[in-house]
């Protein structure tokens, strides 16, 4: 791991095994404010009088940026009625890039004192505890430690790993579909990819798809959703059209001889009856 410099000026992380730099588009300051916590609208859902907690799931911990943003987020809300709690669940195979992030550059990659003190305690212990936020780290192998889950748990889901080109296990049918599993009705995902086929593999994972906000050089994003999520445009029939005329339709953990069957299935997906 080591810290880069953005053409903005943003400071980032950078991971030298797969040369990918963690929020490289505007830095880890904007991208999970836009992308993620505004995306979902956590201010408001975090406004409800439910007295379950909302939880999230943070998919690739990495420098911690997103999940940071969260925590304050959820820190910042006064005492009184309608202040729901926060549960971030963070998962990463390792702790390399949070380490970093912890050092001297904790506040430009978006860390608040609070959340750097909480980010400390969440590596030392395995979970920190803060007035309005609990945070729980889960270190392994993903998808395994989705599977692990209880069913029908999440609300939110940030879905962070590196590229389908670096990560491809990540981004395929069997992973979503242990993530669909975690999620309960009304979860919504995140995720900063627009790629054809990780819409595909969310559709046939079960998911609802639409289109997510833009961000640096990206018109759109992906958001998902178990039902359709609130706000968002739904992938329609002109997508499908597309879909058919791509050259890269499907997943990687799609089997060829079974492509057809699968781009049949995402046709009846109901979101697009
Ligand atoms: C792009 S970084 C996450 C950035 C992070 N969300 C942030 O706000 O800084 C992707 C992370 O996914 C983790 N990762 C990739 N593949 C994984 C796997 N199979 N299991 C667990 N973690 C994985 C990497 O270790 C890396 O820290």
């Amino acid at each position: 791991m080591e810290l880069v410099t953005l053409a903005n000026g943003e400071r980032a992380v950078r991971d030298r095994l797969t040369g990918e730099v963690m929020h490289s588009a505007v830095g880890p300051r904007e991208e999970p404010m836009q992308l993620y916590v505004k995306a979902a609208r956590l201010e408001e859902r975090l406004a409800s009088a439910a007295d379950s907690p909302l939880v999230l799931l943070d998919v690739g911990l990495g420098a911690g940026s997103n999940a940071a943003l969260a925590f304050a987020l959820s820190e910042s809300r006064t005492n009184g009625a309608g202040t729901r709690r926060l549960q971030i669940v963070s998962f990463d195979r390792s702790t390399a890039a949070m380490e970093l992030a912890l050092g001297e550059h904790a506040q430009a990659l978006g860390f608040t004192d609070a959340a750097r003190a909480a980010g400390r305690a969440l590596l030392e212990h395995g979970h920190a505890e803060a007035a309005h936020t609990s945070w729980r780290l889960s270190l392994g192998d993903l998808p395994g430690t989705l599977r692990a889950l209880p069913h029908d748990v999440a609300d939110v889901v940030f879905w962070d790993p590196f590229s389908p080109r670096a990560n491809p296990t990540l981004w395929g049918v069997a992973a979503f579909s242990a993530l669909r599993l975690a999620c309960r009705d009304g979860c919504t995902v995140h995720t900063y990819s627009q790629a054809t086929r990780v819409r595909s593999a969310l559709l046939l994972a079960g998911f609802h798809v639409g289109l997510g906000v833009a961000t640096g050089h990206k018109e759109t994003t992906t958001i998902a959703g178990v039902g359709a999520p609130r706000g968002a445009a739904l992938l329609d029939r002109r997508w499908l059209e597309r879909l058919n005329r791509s050259s890269a339709p499907l997943p990687d953990d799609v089997d060829p001889k079974d492509a057809l069957d699968a781009l049949a299935r995402i046709a009846a997906h109901p979101q697009f009856m």
